[in-house]
């Protein structure tokens, strides 16, 4: 077959697999996008379409333009071509209320004379991107941008791209209009947004303000490509024209014959039958009421939905009345926009302050001229960190775009920066605490990944004062006495205010020494409040090991992360103890949290505290019960696989497992490595074994390990058995949990090779750099991601070391 390439002549059994295989991929694309229920995992999706792919590239010819392989953007162009759209795109008149609905209604009733409910297409109004999409004969001839609604910029290569918009209408071809013109919104569902900008964040690129604005900068790339990696989505809301149609019945896919459509409905679901998304919360509502009510349920659903919507639009369902009401002006009489209270508005910043959060967290809070935004009044909003000012390029006395959906905390979602007034200041960053004027330090964090150590820093600053600090303290005890903490009832915030103001107390520790009499000394304290809260004290010390952990504010320790603690590893003593790979086999807890908790526990000022709570009688119940029985019994394989030695995967930590025990570890030598293979029969590389040895002749590796056993044997454990199953998906699985990017051309291997051998070996390829980049794989002439590794810290592999990894 490989001989006919490029001739002319296809096989009949070769059209005929790749039309079957392109049916098959249009029916799964559209059971996908727009029916929002596949029937294939995206795995046969994507073979499905390999097989095209491949098929296609052996026969050109088969590369039609409404194939489903045709949806990854093409060649990018110099400009847009203008567009003149033969039906205007009109647009709408907006009501803001319930009296501006029942004029809608009212003029709408005397204009036609109307008896009787009339009847309205209720559709959520999609906050995008307005778009054309003409097809000729089925096929999608033009998409095109609604422009000043005469004429628009021809977007095709771009909509192309977008899943959820036939290439070809559904259905039988003898049945399509000859033109047939769909309208409609393309728009980012938020999800697709959040990561869009995530994205963004970590490669330094533009990032966009709200869902609408980087839908319509995704749309408007004059390289398709870029347009094919964002998801897109559109649903179709209107015909604009439609010829050479009507009086052929279509049979849709229930196989009832469709008639003319007599009403905007039966065209929307005509539209959906032919291939197109239509939202599913259009709804059919008769009369005015219906329509407030309908408002109500949206409005009570809006946060909740997956894409972003600024309000209804009610049409006119009867489309001989659409034509009896005509036009107005700009904007169709028979129909309008309720619009829900803005989710975003422009306000003034006043000043720029700086809040201190429990762990010391600096963080900095934008006031505001008080503005009315997502339903309430706003004057506050976070600034997140520095990073984050510095991102949106902020001023004080700027003009800001405040948003605020739902519960979430308003945010500063962006800068007018052609309002900057001449005397806007910089925003200065404290270096002290404002609270206790205490340093306060951009946090490093050091990361060992298998022996190259490596320094980051997290985006915040912190106040190094801890519970010297009057903010942290406060908010240390805000959270020490919160219910699914300590529980101790009557200690509000403004108590907690005066106990500190009163230097009453200092640590958490310290609420178990205060009196009646000293509380009885505080504003608003009588006899019977004062005994209460002493009670109340009294009796939080009978606090499980989970609330207790918990109400120590371990950060990045929650309470479900406390409760399983408590469950999996207590006593006390052992979660003190305990390494932070010992910690990691309790689940949910990963590397990061285990190393918080590992910080927290060495650090003297926090043991000084625990110390004194159990002095003062706190945590009885747990801590001196009989020892419970440790129940997560590690093997030493997976112990050795956890330290990450450089170049030693699963497999190789499994084989030294079966050959020696920790005394054998520390006193390896080149001779006895030449033993160790895995079950497969492989041996050590150079680079490991050289690994292997300079590991463990570091002292503070090798104490290490004898901590981890001495531990295990303390706590009544041993050794777990080599754990069968985990080792069998350990056998080829060198790399999981790892992440690579890769800059650059490597010396002898492409970069298909590298991204299969590191999927093959369980391990991630991601294109962008991120926090959460375990290796950046560097070839020649490597890219700006080089330095975003090296100031994020990721640990940065040439092609050797890899080689030497898998
Ligand atoms: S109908 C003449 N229906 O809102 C009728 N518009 O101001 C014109 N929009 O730019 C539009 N969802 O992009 C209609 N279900 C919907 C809509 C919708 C969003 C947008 C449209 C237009 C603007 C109208």
């Amino acid at each position: 077959m490989a001989d006919l390439a490029g001739s002319d002549v296809v096989p009949a059994a070769v059209v005929n697999e790749a039309e079957q295989l392109s049916a098959e991929l249009t029916e799964h694309s559209y059971r996908y996008y727009v029916l929002d229920e596949p029937t294939v995992p995206d795995a046969e999706y994507d073979r499905l379409l390999r097989r095209l792919m491949a098929l296609e590239e052996q026969y050109p010819q088969l590369k039609t333009s409404d194939s489903p392989t045709q949806r990854v953007g093409a060649p990018p162009l110099d400009a847009f071509t203008s567009v003149a759209h033969e039906v205007p795109m009109l647009s709408l008149d907006n009501a803001f209320s319930d009296d501006d609905m029942q004029d809608f209604e009212r003029r709408i009733v005397d204009r036609l004379n109307y008896k009787g409910e009339i009847q309205y297409v209720a559709e959520p109004k999609l906050d995008g991107v307005a778009v054309s999409l003409l097809y000729r004969h089925g096929v999608l001839e033009r998409g095109a941008t609604r422009g000043d609604g005469r004429n628009g910029e021809d977007i095709t290569e771009n909509v192309r791209t977008i899943a959820s918009i036939p290439l070809r209408l559904r259905g039988r071809g003898e049945h399509f209009p000859e033109l047939l013109e769909v309208r409609g919104e393309v728009y980012l569902p938020k999800a697709g947004f959040e990561k869009l900008n995530e994205q963004a964040r970590n490669d330094g690129g533009k990032v966009f303000v709200n869902p609408r604005n980087a839908a319509a900068g995704s749309l408007r790339q004059l390289d398709s490509r870029i347009t094919a990696t964002r998801p897109l989505e559109m649903a179709a809301y209107s015909v604009g024209q439609i010829s050479g149609w009507f009086g052929k019945p279509e049979r849709n896919v229930d196989q009832t014959a469709v008639i003319e459509p007599a009403t905007h409905y039966e065209m929307l679901m005509q539209l959906k039958a032919w291939g197109f998304l239509v939202n599913n919360k259009v709804a059919l509502v008769e009369g005015m009421d219906a329509c407030l009510a309908y408002y109500q349920m949206l409005s009570k659903e809006r946060d909740a939905l997956n894409y972003d919507i600024d309000g209804i639009v009610y049409k006119v369902n009867d489309l001989a009345l659409q034509n009896r009401l005509g036009f107005v002006a700009r904007a169709p009489r028979w129909a309008i926009a309720r619009k829900f209270p803005a989710q975003e508005m422009m306000t003034r910043l006043l000043d720029v302050e700086f809040q201190v959060g429990r762990t010391g967290a600096v963080t900095p809070v934008a006031r505001l001229e008080p503005v009315f935004v997502g339903g309430v009044t706003v004057s506050n909003a976070t600034l997140h960190n520095q990073d984050e000012i510095e991102r949106l390029g902020l001023k004080i006395g700027d003009t800001v775009i405040v948003r605020r959906a739902g519960d979430v905390i308003p945010q500063v979602a962006g800068v007018m920066l052609d309002e900057r007034p001449d005397d806007a200041k910089p925003v200065v960053f404290p270096t002290s605490c404002p609270v206790c004027e205490s340093p306060i330090e951009r946090v490093k964090k050091t990361i060992s990944l298998k022996t190259k150590q490596n320094t980051r820093y997290e985006t915040v600053y912190r106040c190094v004062g801890r519970l010297s600090c009057d903010a942290q303290l406060k908010q240390a005890i805000v959270h020490f006495v919160s219910r699914k903490a300590m529980d101790i009832d009557g200690l509000g915030e403004k108590v907690i205010e005066q106990l500190i103001g009163r230097k009453l107390i200092r640590s958490p520790a310290d609420l178990y020494t205060l009196t009646k009499e000293q509380l009885l000394g505080l504003e608003g304290f009588a006899e019977q409040s004062s005994t209460n809260i002493i009670d109340a004290i009294d009796k939080s010390k009978k606090v499980s090991l989970g609330g207790f952990l918990f109400a120590l504010g371990i950060p990045e320790v929650g309470v479900d992360t406390a409760n399983r603690l408590a469950e999996e590893l207590g006593p006390l003593s052992r979660v003190k103890e305990a390494d932070k790979i010992l910690l990691k086999y309790v689940e949910g807890i990963g590397g990061d949290i285990a190393e918080e908790i590992v910080n927290f526990f060495s650090d003297v000022h926090n043991g000084h505290v625990l110390h004194q709570l159990i002095n003062r009688g706190v945590l009885i119940t747990d801590e001196h019960a009989v020892s419970q029985e440790y129940k997560v019994k590690p093997s030493l394989g997976s112990v050795i696989k956890e330290l990450e030695i450089l170049y030693v995967g699963a497999k190789f930590s499994y084989a030294l497992a079966d050959k020696f025990d920790v005394q054998g570890l520390l006193s390896l030598d080149i001779d006895c490595l030449d033993q160790i293979s895995t079950d497969k029969g492989t041996k050590l590389g150079d680079s490991a074994r050289e690994s292997l040895l300079e590991f463990f002749q570091n002292t503070h590796n090798a104490q290490r390990l004898i901590d981890i056993e001495r531990l295990l044997y303390q706590w009544g454990a041993h050794w777990a058995e080599r754990d069968v199953e985990a080792d069998a998906t350990a056998e080829d699985k060198a790399l999981s949990g790892k992440t690579f990017v890769i800059t650059g051309t490597l010396p002898s291997m492409s970069r298909v090779e590298v991204e299969e051998l590191i999927s093959k070996a369980g391990g991630k390829v991601t294109s962008t750099v991120s926090s959460k980049t375990t290796f950046l794989l560097v070839g020649d002439k490597p890219g700006s991601k080089l330095k975003k590794a090296e100031k994020l810290g990721v640990a940065i592999l040439d092609e050797e070391d890899f080689r030497g990894m898998i």
